[in-house]
This record gives C-alpha cells, structure tokens and sequence, in this order.
C-alpha cells in the first residue's frame, strides 16, 4: 500500500500504520480493508483497479500476494502473484536524486493459455488538501492549454486515442490546492512515458479516498499476453513538489537534463525552411536563404517537406523516400556542401510513418497500411498511416531513410507525423501499441546506423511531445502556431514538463501565416529566445533593419543559451493578467534573463511593477532592459528609469521590484539582471 505521496517524512515510522488505520463506517466491511498497490475488488476496493483482464472470460478478477520486496535506498521493488489467475506483476519505484519519482511496472502471464490484458494503471494517492487538478488541452496549432478545475466525486479521465500522443494529449496531469501558484503551494504532478494510446484519471471515491493515475490505454483485444510472454507497462513519471508549479518543472527539467541522452553541445540556431518556403522550393531559392542566413548567423538549416519523389504539395509521394531529381536535378549534395561551406550544418526532414495512396510503395504496397477488415481508413492530409510494426514496411522506411543520410553529410532529422491513427488494424487486431514500439525502434536503429544523429519529434508542430519518445529524439517542434503571442501560453506550458532547450522555439514571418497577426520583431524575438531558437521565415524579403536585428538577436542567443539551456525556469506569479513575466536564472543565483510580455491592453494606467523572486537577498544586482531585436512598441511619454540600469539588492528586487513600463498589447522586452 502506498501511504503517503509528498513531503519527505523523518524519523520512526513504526507507528504509522496504527495511526492511519481507518475506523469501521455504518454499512461497511466488519474489518478495515487493505486493497494495496493493486487496487483489487478481492480486497474490498471499489474503485478502478490497478489491472484488469482476463483468460477467454475466466480470472477476470486477481487476488495478488506479494511474494517478494526489495527495498534499497530510493529503489522498491515488489512482486505479486496471483496462483489462481496465474499472472505475476512487478513494480517498481525510483526516486531520483531531483525528487523525480519513475513508477514502472510488468505484468507476465504465467499460464499455458493467453492472457488479454485490458488495462494496467499506475496509481498514487492523494491527499485531501489536494481539491483541484490541473492538465492541458489542445488542437492544432494550440497546444497545451491550461485547464484548472476542482476534483469531485467521480473521475475525471484524459484520453488520447490518436495514435500519439496528440495536441490534445496532457503532458502533466497535476493535482494542486486551491492556493498553489507557479512559485509556491503543493503540487502532485504525473507524466506518462508513452506515444500512443494514454489515458490519466483522478478517482475520488464516495469513502473520501482519492487518487491520480495512468497508463496505456490498450484496445479492445491489442494486448494478448502468450505463455510467459510479459507486457512492460510505460512508466509514470511523477513529482511532487512545495514550491509551486515551478518546482515541478525544476524537478522535471533536472531529471531531463541529468540523461545520458540529453543533448551535449550547445542548441544551434536553426533555421527551418517551412514557413519560408514551403513546398516551392529549389537549389537557388534555398542558396539565397542560406546567404541571408549565414550573414544573420545561422548555424542549421533545416530542408523541410517537399525534397522527395513527386512531392510537390501534400497530396504525392510520402512512402517514396528519394530524392526527386524534378525538383533536385543535382541532388542534395551540392546545396549541402554550398550550406556547410558557409559554417553551417544541415538538416533533413522525413515523414516515415505515413505514405500517400499516389505514391510508388502504397501502389506496390497497399496492404502496408494499418486498416482493420477490407477498410480503408479516411485519408487526413491526403494520407495514410503506414504498418511500421510489419518488418517490411519497417525494413524498407529504415532502408531509405538510412540510405539518404549515409550518402550526405546530414546529422540532424526532422521527423514528421501529419495524421491520427484511427481504425489501425495491424493484420486483424488493434496495432496502435505494437506501432508506438515499432517507431522507438525506428529511432534507435537510425541513431544507432547514424551515430551523432538528432531526430527532431514534429506531430502537425506539437502531437508527439511525451516522456516516452523523449530518449529517442533530442527536440520537439512545440507547435505549428509560429504566431509570437500565441506561442507565449504554449511555450509557458509544454515548459511545465520539457526542458526548453528541447523545445524548437522560432522567429516567424512578420504576418503570422496561423492568424494573419503582425508582430514587431522584438516581440517575435524575445518570444523565440525562451528554447531552442530558430527563425522560420523568408528572410531573404526582410529588410536591412530586421536583418540588421536578427544578426544582434542571434548573437545574443548564442551568448546567453548556456544560462538560457541550463538555468532554472522562472514563471512570476504577476498578479495581473495582462502580462507574462517570466525568465531563466542561474542555479547559483549570479545572473537571471527575464521577458515581460504584455499581452493585453492593461486596465489601469500603472501595470503592476516587476518582481523578481529566488535572487540572492543580500546581494546587488544590475537590472536593465535589454533590446537585442530592436525595441518593443511602447505607449508612454517617459519609459521607465530604471530601463537604463540601475543596482538594487535582491531582496528589494523581489519585494519592491521596478516599474512595468506600459507597451502596446503583444510587445515584449528583455531584462537582465546580474550580480553587482
Ligand atoms: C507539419 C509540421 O508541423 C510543419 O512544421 C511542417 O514540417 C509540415 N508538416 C510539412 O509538411
């Protein structure tokens, strides 16, 4: 049984037991009931347990003994059987030294016959000053919105039923008290290792009892456990913390960064070609990009969609991975060596799970796709989902996509997946699982085949961003939405679990392509430089003043990403709505870079002035504004004194703070602060 999820507990533990142990209700069990980890209904629960399957209709219920416990500093281990329904769990749970607690857990069928499982779930109490949840909703191109509500009686379930993860996929399911803010106040937070199918639950039964919890979502018949065969369950990545919202990214961000697999050298400016170009593109199109970008400091460029055979819109071709002489008459080689002759390495983008029925595989290979009886799934951008857990679809994405990265000099992919997997039959029976697994293959194989390789996860911008695929790739792309102020509250919460240095974060065009909005490029910039930075936009039509700029900007990206990349998110809890403050300081506390985001016209004359929390108390800090991609737009007289710089010690900087100088809505601004 777990007791207790939160603050760490010291000294004798002996008695607790007896101090928890429930007294006996009208209309109750005789008896104190224990259902443990396993939730059972065999042992007097009566809520949702933690498995549940079944042997062709028979041990349909399990009644588990632990027969095993190890238990050595932050790792417990516990084993069950169940003789009867003869299945034996294996949990675990690990507590990091950041306070990052792994649940992982196997269920292997020790019978002759199989076993379906339908569900595995990881489950942890809550306690009852925990009154409210908080997870994330989404569709294209707006990710990731916060949705805050009180837990009632019931549950409240999450689903993602894509395929992937989904923009409507909760990276965190958090429970909170009614007072917890970005910087203080508990917070329970959980994040599912996994790509495909997925729900979260939090279950407040009538007895007053609550929990939060989740697993793979497995369909009808998906998981049929053979003789000794075992299902490993995705891992349910866990913190809790005392010091707000901001604590749990803290928590989440150090176990990231802690990985074998994060990524080592410094997050190169990047610059995309989608928004810039789109599907139009060619060698010399691309050569006067490159020029623009080299002169602005680029230091990737990334040939998006629209290089491969027959691809000339987003109806042909996917499947056909070749480059299309039609378009690339010389092949990649000679752009690739005109972009690294300038500094700058090169990047290529892929779509391998998806084919479009007008391609030269779907027409050799039509029984390649996922479908269920003689059904061809409804197309979703003019394409399908291929059956990457069939060996020969695998072996023949692998094959070509492999075989283009080992004849250029190309050390960093963009991977798409442009469409959800629905009705996806892998030869009769549900294959979103088998097709989750087969893709972590793909990654590993490639990296594996090419060592060094990165692999940029992209889903329709952010539908494949989770703590599953995350030790297979080494950077998202946040969201198709390259609209600054939009991308403010979607950055702001993909960040609540993914270190921003894993997150692609771009300048986009001067008129937003996702809303038509036009943004000074300050507020673009300031926006951009909260990740891994990049511009996606035609640069070759800006003018001599934003290049001017965008040169400054990169450079200042390149100077402060060691901060930006290693330091601790900070999100101010500014009491007004009109504004984000938010930023990164230094672990040691020496320097800080913040953005203050107005993203509405505020209400009174005087905005509510700047705090910054977590500074060195007695020491003195140089605050200033900085503008390293021009000013913002500005709607005052006088700005604010202190912009020029001033020296103020940090406590009277997180209590006092400075006056917020009053822009125009969707305006930004940098400031810095660094100890005196
Ligand atoms: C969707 C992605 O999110 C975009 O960035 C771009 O790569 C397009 N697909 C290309 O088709």
């Amino acid at each position: 049984m777990i007791q207790h999820w939160g603050a760490p507990i010291h000294g004798d533990l002996a008695s607790v037991q007896t101090a928890i142990r429930p007294s006996i209700a009208n209309s109750s069990w005789d008896e104190p009931q224990f259902p443990g980890i396993m939730r059972e209904s065999s042992r007097g629960f009566l809520g949702r347990p933690t498995l549940s399957g079944h042997r062709n209709g028979k041990a349909w219920s399990t009644k588990f003994e632990v027969t095993d416990f190890h238990h050595q500093k932050n790792h417990v281990a516990v084993t069950f059987r169940d003789l009867h329904a003869e299945l034996e769990v294996v949990i675990t749970f690990d507590l990091d030294i950041h306070g990052v607690l792994f649940q992982r857990a196997t269920v292997k069928n020790l019978g002759n016959t199989d076993y379906c499982l339908n569900e595995f779930i990881h489950w942890l109490p809550l306690p009852k000053e925990a009154t409210q949840t908080l997870d994330f909703a989404g569709r294209w191109s707006n990710e990731r919105n916060p949705q805050r509500k009180e837990i009632a009686t019931g549950t409240w379930v999450r689903e993602s039923r894509e395929g992937r993860s989904g923009h409507n996929f909760s990276i965190a399911d958090i429970a909170l008290t009614t007072q917890t803010s970005f910087q203080s106040g508990s917070a329970w937070a959980t994040s599912i290792a996994w790509s495909g199918n997925s729900h979260y639950l939090v279950e407040k039964l009538f007895d007053g009892s609550q929990s939060i919890g989740a697993g793979e979502l497995l369909l009808p018949g998906e998981l049929i456990l053979a003789s000794g065969q075992t299902y490993e369950a995705p891992a349910l990545v866990s913190v809790f913390s005392a010091q707000g919202l901001d604590g749990v990214s803290a928590a989440y961000h150090s176990y990231l960064r802690a990985r074998d697999v994060h990524p080592k050298k410094e997050r190169p400016l990047t610059l995309n070609t989608w928004e810039a170009l789109y599907f139009d593109h060619n060698e010399e199109k691309i050569k006067a990009l490159v020029d623009v970008a080299a002169e602005v400091g680029i230091e990737r460029i990334v040939l998006d969609d629209g290089w491969f055979h027959s691809r000339r819109n987003d109806r042909s071709g996917l499947g056909d991975w070749v480059i299309d002489p039609a378009v690339w008459p010389n092949g990649l080689s000679p752009i690739i060596k005109y972009i690294n002759d300038k500094g700058i390495e090169f990047g290529l983008w892929f779509e391998g799970e998806m084919v479009n029925p007008d391609s030269d595989l779907y027409r050799a290979h039509p029984e390649w796709i996922l479908y269920e009886a003689d059904r061809v799934p409804p197309l979703w951008r003019h394409q399908l989902v291929l059956d990457i857990g069939h060996e020969g679809a695998f072996n023949h994405v692998l094959e070509q996509t492999s075989a283009v990265l080992a004849a250029h000099n190309i050390g960093y992919i963009k991977w798409d997946h442009n469409r959800v997997l629905i009705d996806a039959g892998h030869l009769g029976a549900a294959g979103v699982h088998r097709q989750t697994q087969a893709i972590y293959r793909l990654f590993a194989e490639l990296k594996k085949r090419h060592p060094g390789l990165e692999i940029e996860s992209c889903a329709s911008g952010g539908a494949r961003i989770d703590l599953g695929v995350i030790d297979y790739v080494d950077r998202f792309w946040t969201s198709d939405n390259n609209d600054a102020l939009e991308r403010q509250t979607i950055q702001r919460w993909t960040a609540q679990v993914i270190a921003p240095e894993l997150l692609g974060t771009h300048i986009g065009p001067t008129h937003g392509h996702q809303t038509g909005r036009t943004l000074e490029l300050s507020m673009r910039a300031t926006t951009a430089l909260f990740g891994h930075a990049g511009i996606e936009w035609n640069i070759t039509e800006a003018t001599p003043e934003e290049r001017k700029h965008l040169a400054t900007w990169a450079q200042y990206y390149k100077n402060n990403r060691g901060l930006l990349h290693s330091g601790k998110m900070v999100r101010v809890d500014y009491p007004e709505a009109h504004a984000y403050l938010h930023g990164v300081r230094a672990h040691d506390a020496s320097r800080a870079i913040f953005a203050y985001v107005q993203l509405t016209p505020t209400v009174s004359i005087h905005p509510s002035p700047l705090k910054f929390p977590g500074l060195d108390q007695t020491a003195n800090y140089v605050i200033k504004a900085v503008f390293p991609a021009g000013k913002p737009r500005f709607m005052l007289i006088t700005p604010p004194e202190w912009m020029a710089g001033i020296t103020m010690s940090g406590s009277a900087l997180s209590s006092i703070g400075v006056t917020a100088p009053i822009l125009a809505p969707a305006n930004a601004f940098l400031i810095e602060i660094s100890k005196a």
